[in-house]
């Protein structure tokens, strides 16, 4: 499905409330970076319609970027780890669900092309933090639908509507300048195609959150209510898209792009992963040499503005275990014991599961530990999310 253009002017000031600091007006005019401007020439692996692409709309499809050899081994047990059969819809009884990571390689091995495109984005590889997030795992979400769904002669879905627009924000007090979700990655491992409950964005979302966010510079703590603070405004947003893709894709989105998951009317079984990059340093809006990332770009653009000399937050940064890892790792013995069980019945031994979780203990599971923010601790007022949530209603 493709995009709509039409863009609608939410100001700071009808979706903030009332703000903590003086809010300084947001600058009427055009967006002050294009992907002719002076900062986007000279990039090797971003064409010129890439970075028109991203800094329009806030997100990139990379096509068949991911290597075949992981989506065939990680796929091969995903039934066995949910235990569902894969031929028997009758046993597919939750609609949706988030499984933990038993496997995960470096970034730039599981994907390069994408990968190449991601650190251009981020500004170079020297902006991207060494340790967290960098690598990719098989943490899927499965969109199984439903048989109701595939009854339906008319689709009900509003995105303008639907609860549960978000972005990615469960670990760290957000700014406007933060940076632990630079981006955020939908890793495709089968295809999806229209109405197969891909991905919606809302492209002209992003104004309303970075307006929200340069108007509390007190940032906002996990869990965040978006539908009453950054995505406040999406009901009267024009610029939808729903992600269609095919396995092997990788579509890359600003790490404050508003989006939300959405029927699948097709009711098969669409895995997908949603790791993110983060960056070890905040964002810097206010860079004499005008070497503004297109993540920073971005963020400008939405606000109208050619830099933010004037921001600055005024609480500490704080980072915290995931809340949403919660429920998912909690899954992660019984889909151990499933995957085991499993290779029993094949005549085969423990040591042929491949799991972080069978290597506790050792210095293995510590950097996968670190490197997914699981060696921090859970934020003392709000504590982990422990159970599933639903896809929600449409
Ligand atoms: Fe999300």
């Amino acid at each position: 499905m493709s995009s709509t253009t039409v863009t609608e002017t939410v100001t700071a000031n009808d979706l903030a409330g009332s703000p903590a600091a003086p809010v300084k007006p947001v600058e009427d005019g055009p967006a002050a970076f294009s992907s002719s401007s002076e900062a986007n020439q000279g990039y090797k692996y971003l064409s010129t319609s890439d970075v028109d692409h991203f800094l329009t709309k806030g997100w990139l499809l990379v096509p068949n970027a991911i290597k075949q050899d992981y989506i065939d081994s990680w796929m091969k047990d995903l039934f066995v780890r949910i235990g569902y059969d894969e031929h028997d819809k009758s046993t597919w009884h939750t609609e949706y669900l988030h499984l933990p990571r038993h496997r995960e390689v470096p970034a730039e091995d599981f994907c390069p092309d994408a990968w190449n495109k991601i650190t251009e984005i981020a500004g170079g590889l020297d902006r991207i933090d060494p340790v967290r997030e960098r690598y990719y795992g098989d943490a899927f979400i499965v969109n199984f639908g439903s048989e109701d769904k595939t009854k339906l002669v008319e689709d009900k879905f509003r995105p303008q509507e639907r609860s549960g627009w978000h972005v990615d924000d469960d670990w760290y007090r957000c700014f406007l300048d933060s940076s632990g979700n630079a981006m955020t990655i939908i890793h495709v491992f089968t295809d999806i195609p229209p109405r197969g409950g891909g991905t919606w964005l809302c492209e002209d979302g992003l104004k309303g959150v970075v307006e929200y966010l340069y108007d509390h510079p007190e940032g906002v703590d996990p869990p965040i209510d978006h539908a009453s603070t950054f995505c406040a405004g999406i009901k009267d947003c024009k610029q939808f898209h729903a992600t269609t893709a095919k396995k092997g894709d990788v579509i890359i989105l600003h790490g404050l792009l508003p989006h939300v998951s959405s029927p699948n009317y097709l009711h098969y079984a669409r895995p997908i992963s949603n790791p993110h990059v983060a960056l070890h340093s905040p964002h810097n809006f206010n860079r004499p040499d005008r070497d503004y990332s297109l993540l920073e770009q971005v963020i400008l653009n939405n606000l109208r503005r050619e830099s933010i000399p004037e921001y600055k937050p005024t609480r500490e940064r704080k980072f915290w275990y995931p809340r949403n890892a919660g429920f998912k790792r909690a899954k992660a013995q019984e889909e151990l014991e499933r995957m085991i069980t499993t290779a029993k019945a094949k005549g085969l031994d423990e040591t042929s599961v491949d799991s972080i979780y069978l290597r506790k203990g050792t210095k293995e599971f510590d950097e996968f530990e670190r490197r997914n923010g699981f060696d921090k601790e859970p934020n003392p007022v709000s504590g982990l999310l422990m159970e599933q949530h639903p896809i929600g209603k449409f």
